[in-house]
């Protein structure tokens, strides 16, 4: 058998950006969150089109930061989540303290099926946390408009779809807050890292100062600084902490990489979009799923599904990749249909996964595959091929 030789990403951190980091080195800098990091957040804030940002060491902790301020802001109740998601969107709901409402994917965009978020909407919903999966757009309309008029804040995990947009509109600058990743499997890395991303300038502030030990003075706010020191005058003003919170800084190194990474952002999903196109132009549809929505799609993986469940079929696709040299995940967005997962089995019950078809298909049939800017397009092909080739 041939050998593809395909890996789930590659030069993600280019020898330029090396190069950048240690002419930064030279200069004897100061290496804790400084100058750098301002500079990341505001040239991140004017490639997505908002206000603020804040750059933080993971995605995770982009999330954990992001449900700390709702429940800080606006009080406890449900969020509703998806079943197609990373860990942390499901465990940064419960560790604040949130009730999580499950809701199963929409087949053609891998994120939730709106019809069924609107369902699950009651008086206590306090947000709409979705997942924008591998790349694919997990807005419509229609759940923008119902959460505006119920006063639900949609919160967009934009962590596997950096540059993806909504008609034109980048993804992270439509709902109430966004979060994105940058670690090294994704569309653009800073080692480790993390952005909340917001236009609202009160959970700016709250985010600001969740990030580093709740701490009043890391607010940009005079207005709220002084509301703390005339409530607590016998504070060192220096020394408030607002919250019960941590310390999910990054630091300068990893702000040095990403500015530089990010000047290539765009062009770099040019090219995973031409490479998504061509595999799934080039994949028999009787076997695999073909009509995914890509209007506006950015994906640093191809999403691999069987078109129909086929236990016996899908053994001898993972051996024939395996045998092939091709990397892959299976379940798709890490971990396949969470409530299947131990963590979550205690809380929703060992059966909760009988009422999200959709995802469980995907959970044992669905793959990701990494695409790299750097793969050629006839590699491309020659992976569709392999993959209709399997028998
Ligand atoms: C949807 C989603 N959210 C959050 C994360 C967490 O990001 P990180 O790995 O940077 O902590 C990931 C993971 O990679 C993810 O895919």
């Amino acid at each position: 058998m041939k050998r593809l030789d395909l890996k789930l990403m590659e030069n993600n951190i280019t020898r330029e950006d090396l190069d950048v980091l240690i002419d930064f080195l030279k200069g004897d800098p100061i290496l804790t969150q400084s100058a750098n990091v301002r500079a990341f957040e505001a040239e991140w804030s004017q490639w997505l089109g908002v206000k603020y940002s804040v750059f933080v060491n993971s995605g995770a902790s982009a999330n954990l930061l992001t449900m700390a301020a709702l429940k800080h802001l606006y009080g406890g109740g449900e969020v509703i989540v998806p079943t197609l998601t990373w860990v942390s969107d499901i465990s940064s709901v419960l560790q604040n303290g949130f009730k999580p409402v499950f809701v199963d994917i929409d087949k053609n965009h891998l994120g939730m099926d709106t019809d069924e978020v609107i369902a699950k909407m009651t008086d206590k919903t306090r947000a709409v946390f979705l997942t924008h999966v591998l790349g694919y757009n997990g807005l419509t309309d229609k759940l923008i408009d119902e959460c505006k008029k119920r006063n639900i804040l949609l919160i967009e995990d934009v962590c596997e779809s950096h540059g993806a947009t909504h008609k034109g509109q980048r993804l992270g600058s439509i709902g109430f807050a966004s979060n994105f990743s940058f670690y090294y499997a994704h569309h653009m890395s800073t080692i480790e890292g993390g952005m909340v991303c917001t236009n609202d300038e009160k959970f700016y502030e709250a985010i600001r100062m969740l990030r580093s030990h709740g701490m009043v003075r890391e607010s940009t706010s005079q207005a709220v600084k002084e509301h703390y020191w005339n409530t607590y005058p016998d504070l060192n003003p220096e020394f408030i902490f607002a919250y019960p919170a941590y310390n999910v800084r990054s630091t300068e190194v990893n702000a040095v990489i990403g500015r530089n990474q990010l000047k290539r952002l765009d062009a770099n999903n040019k090219l995973r979009t031409r490479n998504l196109l061509t595999f799934l132009n080039n994949l028999d549809p009787a076997k695999y799923k073909t009509d995914y929505t890509t209007e506006g799609s950015s994906n640093y993986a191809f999403t691999l599904a069987l078109a129909k469940p086929d236990k016996e079929f899908v053994v001898r696709l993972m051996a024939a990749m395996k045998e092939a040299g091709i990397e892959y995940r299976r379940g798709m967005s890490g971990g396949g249909n969470m409530v299947r997962q131990p963590f979550l089995r205690e809380i929703v019950g060992a059966d909760a996964w009988k009422q999200f078809p959709k995802v469980d298909h995907i959970h044992f049939f669905g793959f990701y595959i990494g695409n790299f800017p750097g793969l050629e397009e006839g590699r491309v092909k020659e992976l569709a091929e392999f993959l209709n080739a399997v028998k």
